[in-house]
């Protein structure tokens, strides 16, 4: 992982020791590299040279502010899904024309503040969903810059992994009724018609789906502008799926410029062009440093039980999903097999099932590619306070979430009379 590396032995980020930074905030902590980040930036940024483009983070992945104004600062706009997104996204400083504004059930509340501060476009996901906005925009007087969300539908026998723009998903309008959807969005009072979007899964490895994806979108950009409404801008949704174990995506730089041949030999080259990624901005910047509290060796198991848990990092539990666990010392004792596992009551509170690893009680190991989808993800279950979290700059930490303590909990309750 770029910026986390072996230094004599021990996991460093950007030079740090992990570490020295464990024992110094504690864990578990989450721990993200700036350079990362800004490095995976800079390939999207390589893909869209010399054109009109512009990348909106997809905060969902990780919305602390901190990691937010690194995107903020660097002059990304943002992708959010709710109004609790969108006070974060204005809190880390981004501009809100640079905002877009997307998911199946925005409320009426939510629209109405994302008008009174001027987002940049709201991607609507359904016919209902244009009406509404009608409504609410008209109401304040304001007139809401709209991009409808296409389904694709690409064909699941060939993606099979493909799982937000198929058929049969909760999202967007579908593509046989996409342009009934934007003559109703032209003929509707404080709507107006920006763009069109798509967005067909998360952690896409390959090419060939985007390609189709792409081909799909480009024949209703045809056929809306056949029927008198521009588009002018083509959002083509979330990233690139990222290096789990051993996955091998394409490159952003190499998938853009597949598919700006294709987009510039059906003639659409002169568009505004935008990207909603959130995972392989962030992922494989940050790491999630664990403490072993116990090894228990079993019959038919061994167990290494660590003070990370589900709640700090679900997609094990979620999803059966994949993370390298990587202890911060390299040792040279012998190794066993273990299922390394979290202090929650819950059979289903593990982090990795299966690990050789050298290790002793009180050593630290590093859960990676945990920049993405964890702490955004994490819960207070078992009244587990959220963990800290520093941003490596330069080689210089700055805590940027303290750890949650009891306290913080329980401030917006209230105890019966
Ligand atoms: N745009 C839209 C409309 C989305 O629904 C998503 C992700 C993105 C952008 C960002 O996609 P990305 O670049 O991160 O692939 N919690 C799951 C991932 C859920 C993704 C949902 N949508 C996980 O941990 O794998």
């Amino acid at each position: 992982r770029p910026h986390f590396d072996m230094v004599g032995g021990e996991l460093c980020v950007e030079g740090l020791p992990l570490a020295t930074l464990a024992r110094q905030f504690g864990t578990p902590l989450f721990v993200y590299s700036k350079a990362a980040m800004l490095e995976s930036l800079a390939a999207y940024r390589r893909g869209f040279a010399g054109r009109n483009a512009s990348i909106c983070y997809a905060m969902k992945a990780n919305s602390s502010l901190g990691v937010l104004q690194v995107f903020a600062r660097a002059g990304c706009g943002f992708d959010i899904v709710s109004g609790g997104e969108l006070e974060r996204a204005l809190a880390a400083g981004a501009a809100p024309g640079d905002i877009i504004f997307s998911g199946v059930g925005k409320t009426r509340a939510e629209m109405a503040r994302a008008l009174q501060v001027g987002i940049g476009c709201f991607n609507v996901e359904s016919e209902a969903e244009l009406e509404v906005l009608s409504e609410v925009a008209t109401a304040a007087g304001k007139s809401a810059q709209v991009s409808i969300r296409v389904n694709p539908n690409v064909d699941p026998k060939t993606h099979p992994y493909i799982s937000t723009g198929l058929k049969g998903n909760k999202f967007g309008v579908a593509h046989e009724r996409a342009l009934h959807a934007y003559q109703r969005a032209a003929a509707l009072p404080g709507l107006k018609v920006v763009g069109i979007d798509c967005h067909i899964g998360s952690q896409i490895t390959t090419q060939a789906p985007y390609l189709d994806a792409m081909d799909r979108i480009l024949d209703l950009v045809e056929s809306v502008e056949a029927a008198g409404i521009p588009l002018p801008h083509i959002d083509f949704g979330g990233g690139l799926g990222i290096d789990y174990n051993g996955d091998e995506p394409p490159k952003a730089d190499a998938l853009w410029s597949a598919l700006f041949a294709k987009i510039d030999s059906r003639g659409f080259g002169d568009r505004k062009f935008m990207i909603e990624p959130g995972r392989s901005l962030v992922g494989n910047a940050g790491v999630c440093v664990t403490e072993v509290l116990y090894l228990k060796p079993g019959e038919q198991k061994n167990f290494c039980i660590v003070d990370a848990a589900m709640n700090d990092l679900p997609r094990p539990a979620m999803y059966q999903a994949f993370h390298a666990i990587v202890p911060l010392r390299q040792g040279n004792g012998p190794s066993s097999v273990y299922d390394v596992v979290g202090p929650v009551c819950e059979s289903g509170d593990w982090i990795g099932h299966g690990r050789a690893l050298a290790v002793d009680q009180g050593d630290l190991l590093a859960v990676m590619s945990a920049g993405a989808y964890c702490m955004s993800m994490a819960s207070n279950y078992n009244t587990r306070g959220r963990a800290a979290e520093v941003l490596v700059d330069a080689g210089k930490a700055h805590l940027i979430r303290e750890r949650e303590s009891p306290a913080d909990q329980m401030r917006s309750e209230r105890l019966l009379p």
